[in-house]
């Protein structure tokens, strides 16, 4: 459990807070490509962190981030036009570049206004289909970062954008928690659970996980910290022999960052908080042996039931029960009665509230991750409250970031396998 008042300071990242200040040092992914969809096409209002802000692609295709509010007296720029090359607001018809540039001012003639002002407009890059911004304070700007996805050709990747009502300490938890996942997801990790003769057992499992390692649901966690955050393994007795254990590897890292692995790609996920209770979680698959489509990946998350799934947000509701399905959990067609991983993770998290308050859980051994995640969260804060740089902030270079899931003769060499990370993100002496 965590003290009201440590689970605020977790939670809170709106401005001002100690957490979103920290935040505000690392860039966020803030939308996906494909949300802004060609040079000129209509803006679009996104949050991050708290704040609003407008995005918009203009006509050279290069995207610019603003304020949301109009420099002149502030009507929203989500409003504007975006034309030959710039952004021009409808109300007085200035307009601006991507850089804040005023470019014209119909109801002013004097250019010396245009040289003297500059709309606020922030870095942005855009890279393997997210949109990166960095909006915290100038004189502090950290290297942008690579990722082993990065160096996958465009055919063996794809990206999904999840916003969920949720703060994103919970979404992100239920992303470092590896005993959940041989039980929540049962029809997905072990559908051998499905014992009723009659079932319908294909239409609810889906066999994207399955292995005999998920049937031990008490997995043993080891972890390490690292200068990103930490990783950890959770070791599984394999099958009914017991001579081999499955190790499965799980980087995590600041500011909302971990790996998930999959037989045959590897999700790099960002449970990047809007604000403070909701989130949108962005995931970019990558794989080392084959093409990946998108429609196939929202089938087998859950995603393409428009009850839960419509324009990128996760819309399921409590007051609907959230759409459990529990004549196939009577049946025992399905465990949970969702369908899909990322259906699945998106209700639990929904149904805790939008922040919820740790001073009422009851932690145990499997919830280790967990954690340590808050505890690097913690660390992290303290050193930057002291004037040092967050975790990992300095990195450019997180290509050798990777999860892993083996099946090994014993626990002990697990380390050996993920000498990459301890290598080159070596953590602080603590
Ligand atoms: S408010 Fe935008 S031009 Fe006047
Ligand atoms: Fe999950």
């Amino acid at each position: 459990m965590l003290s009201t008042e440590l689970n605020e300071r977790l939670t809170r990242v709106g401005r001002g807070t100690s957490m979103g200040e920290m935040m505000r040092r690392y860039w966020h992914p803030i939308a996906t490509s494909a949300e802004l969809e060609g040079p000129d096409c209509d803006p679009i209002v996104r949050k991050l962190l708290g704040q609003k802000f407008v995005l918009f692609r203009d006509t050279a295709g290069t995207v610019g981030v603003m304020d949301e509010h109009c420099l002149h007296r502030g009507a929203s720029m989500a409003l504007g036009r975006v034309e030959e090359g710039g952004i021009r607001c409808i109300y007085h018809g200035w307009k601006f570049s991507v850089d804040g540039t005023i470019l014209d001012t119909p109801n002013h003639a004097d250019p010396r206004l245009r040289e003297r002002l500059k709309a606020n407009t922030y870095l942005v890059r855009e890279q393997s289909g997210l949109i990166w911004t960095y909006i915290g304070p100038k004189n502090k700007v950290p290297p942008f970062r690579r990722f082993a996805y990065d160096d996958v050709p465009a055919e063996r990747k794809r990206v999904m954008r999840v916003n969920v009502r949720a703060n994103y300490l919970q979404v992100w938890e239920a992303g470092t928690d590896s005993s959940h996942v041989g039980i929540l997801h049962s029809n997905v990790t072990r559908p051998g659970w499905l014992k009723s003769e009659d079932a319908q057992v294909d239409e609810f499992a889906i066999k994207d996980m399955v292995s005999d390692a998920w049937d031990d649901m008490a997995p043993k966690l080891e972890l390490e910290n690292t200068g990103f955050g930490y990783h950890y393994v959770g070791i599984r007795k394999l099958g009914a022999s017991g001579e081999q254990v499955n190790v499965r590897l799980t980087p995590v890292f600041l500011p909302t960052g971990r790996m998930i692995i999959h037989p045959d790609f590897y999700a790099t996920v960002f449970d990047t908080p809007m604000d403070d209770e909701m989130t949108a979680t962005f995931i970019v698959d990558a794989s080392d042996v084959k093409p990946l489509g998108l429609q196939e990946r929202l089938e087998r998350s859950g995603l393409t039931d428009p009850r839960f799934y419509k324009d990128q947000d996760f819309v399921a509701t409590e007051d609907t029960g959230y759409f459990q399905d529990r004549e196939a959990m009577r049946q025992k067609r399905s465990w949970s009665g969702f369908q899909g991983l990322t259906q699945e993770d998106s209700v639990v998290c929904l149904s805790m509230g939008p922040v919820f308050d740790r001073a009422t859980e009851h932690l145990v051994a499997a919830d280790a991750g967990v954690v340590r995640l808050r505890q690097r969260l913690q660390q992290s804060l303290e050193v930057f409250e002291r004037g040092g740089e967050p975790f990992g902030v300095r990195y450019e270079d997180m290509s050798k970031v990777r999860g892993f899931d083996k099946n090994l003769p014993g626990a002990a060499s697990w380390k050996d396998h993920a000498r990459d990370h301890t290598t080159y993100y070596p953590a602080d002496a603590e």
